[in-house]
């Protein structure tokens, strides 16, 4: 099997396909030992593929080139100045604070050369949300940039001892260290920790419907089904230059920003900054993008610009565009047809999943509306509340079989969460609900819980709340999302105010910066609502359920357990 990176053959695969095949592609298939910083960036420098370009990066004022070589160099250099310049050892947490660049890929690199676990983390995540996601984690150091520095509330965070920083004429003491400084003057060689299958590599925080966000955990294994994913579902080919749209923040922009196309050899393309329709086409005519993997909001977003933009640019490079994070419009795929002349394929994966799983291939004809079929050596299901399997087209919880490489190994510091995740000690069972046709199709109907997609982006509605409970005029708050044409979902907060507060526009816009300053700009409210009372069970709980149906003129269903 190992050499089929067409996936020529659906059926074929799905019936003889073995993960083990595909660790034949890395050298660790005889030694037993890795590392996935090693096998996307080093074993590719010491072959044909030395001066071949890794990594294109084009922001407003940057525009740089690395080959796998030059990024073997850089990220040793940056494994040297982390390990010499902090007590960080293998294990140990680290985070990434910072805007898509060059060294924000040389420490993630460098410091999975080290042996340390990488918790990413999005640019625009404020104190409240760094605060949570390096406490619980007990982070011991994190790269950022001088202008990101007074989010970290160093004073609260007795275990994190050493702050990278990432700019111009920075100040060191003890605890700060000029990272660019010192890789200047550092060996460029360095000797990787060669590691176990199940050693961890990467923890992505995420947001379920209840309790704070959680550490998602990763292991080396998970490179296997990201090298061999990029191949079949990416299609990535030696002469391929491919764009990943997404921040390393989330697990889309490590799995497909960073490992799968780097194992696999091919030439990616980072675009720093803010959208723009002009900044993205015109990043695409000139790298000459041939493979891009975006997010239906930003296509929607494109859609929107019109046909305008389009005409302005040559396109003609693109062989291949792939969609994940929300269900993907008909209507979207229709207008990849029409300017691209290129269908969109629907990939379906999440955090905890750390691969895509279902998928639409090459080599399958597509279902408008379908997420695809499983990727060979997944089995995926649909499971009734029971983990009874369920028969083709009947509505239930999208499961798959536990055990597959890519899959999280835990959830930080919460072992009971992480069991709560599988039925029958068999299935993983992903929150969504979906059916399955009779030809083993996939079609996403929702989320069971009530995770706020937004832009693509997971956005817990508990922790909104909370968030919105420290504001001193809030009483009660229930948080929900809007349908929306372009951004999925949008985030709706109801909210009762303490007595002496009285509803109004400034109130709530006050109530929207609140939670922007504190999380991040896209876990605030775009609509507040004001009500006396929100709808609560017996026992206290927000029936969010209520203020979704209020909100959409429908049935509230049961009421039976809330409070008169
Ligand atoms: O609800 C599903 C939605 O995104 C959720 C996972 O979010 P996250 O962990 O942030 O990962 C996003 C990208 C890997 C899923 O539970 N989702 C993801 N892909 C699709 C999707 N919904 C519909 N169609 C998809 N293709």
């Amino acid at each position: 099997m190992q050499g089929d990176y067409q996936l020529q053959d659906y059926e074929k695969a799905v019936q003889n396909f073995k993960w083990s095949d595909t660790e034949k592609e890395f050298s660790w298939h005889e030694t037993g030992l890795m590392n996935i910083a090693h096998e996307a960036i080093d074993r590719h420098a010491d072959s044909y593929r030395k001066n071949k370009v890794a990594l294109f990066y084009k922001d407003g004022t940057r525009k740089e080139a690395y080959t796998y070589n030059d990024m073997k160099r850089m990220s040793n250099k940056a494994a040297n100045v982390l390990t010499n310049h902090s007590t960080l050892e293998r294990g140990d947490r680290i985070f990434i604070f910072m805007p898509r660049s060059p060294e924000l890929y040389f420490s993630l690199l460098g410091a999975l050369k080290m042996g340390a676990i990488v918790g990413p983390l999005f640019e625009a995540f404020m104190e409240g949300a760094v605060y949570d996601r390096l406490s619980d984690s007990e982070a011991k150091a994190i790269v950022t940039t001088p202008e990101l520095l007074d989010r970290i509330p160093v004073d609260k965070l007795p275990h994190l001892q050493t702050i990278f920083l990432v700019g111009e004429s920075i100040e060191e003491d003890d605890k700060h260290i000029d990272l660019n400084k010192h890789m200047k003057k550092a060996s460029a060689a360095f000797q990787v920790e060669w590691l176990e299958r199940e050693s961890p590599t990467v923890l992505h925080y995420t947001s379920g419907s209840t309790g704070k966000p959680k550490g998602v955990l990763h292991v080396q294994e998970a490179m296997i089904q990201q090298f061999q994913t990029a191949k079949w579902v990416l299609d990535l080919k030696d002469e391929d230059v491919f764009w990943c749209t997404a921040d390393p923040g989330w697990v889309t922009g490590t799995a497909y920003g960073v490992f799968g196309p780097m194992l696999a050899g091919a030439t990616s393309l980072i675009v720093g900054g803010r959208f723009s329709t002009d900044n993205w086409y015109e990043a695409i005519q000139e790298y000459g993008v041939t493979v891009w993997y975006s997010a239906p909001t930003a296509f929607r977003m494109l859609m929107g610009a019109g046909a305008g933009p389009v005409g302005q640019y040559d396109l003609s490079s693109l062989r291949h565009i792939l969609s994940v994070g929300e269900p993907l419009n008909p209507e979207v795929i229709r207008w990849g047809m029409e300017v691209f002349k290129l269908r969109i394929h629907d990939t379906w994966w999440m955090t905890e999943t750390g691969a895509q799983t279902i998928c639409n291939f090459g080599s399958l004809p597509i279902k408008l509306g379908s997420m695809g079929k499983p990727v060979p050596g997944i089995e995926a299901t649909i499971v009734d509340n029971q983990g009874n399997v369920l028969p083709p087209n009947r509505m239930g919880n999208l499961a798959i079989k536990k055990g597959w490489p890519a899959m999280m190994r835990g959830i930080w510091n919460n072992e009971e969460k992480y069991e709560s995740y599988f039925m029958n000690d068999e299935w993983y069972v992903s929150g969504d609900s979906a059916y399955m046709d009779e030809d083993g199709y996939f079609f996403f109907q929702g989320r069971v819980d009530d995770v706020i997609m937004t832009s693509g982006e997971r956005v817990g509605p508990f922790e909104v709340e909370s968030k919105l409970l420290e504001h001193p005029a809030i009483m009660e708050a229930g948080v929900i999302g809007k349908p929306d044409p372009v951004r999925g979902e949008i985030i709706k907060a109801f909210v009762a105010l303490h007595e002496g507060f009285e509803p109004s526009e400034e109130l709530a816009e006050e109530i929207k910066q609140f939670v922007k300053k504190e999380l991040a700009a896209h876990s605030a409210p775009k609509e507040i609502e004001f009500k006396e009372k929100l709808p609560k069970t017996r026992s206290g709980k927000i029936m969010r359920r209520v203020l979704k149906a209020w909100e959409l003129n429908l049935p509230a269903g049961d009421l039976s357990t809330m409070e008169d």
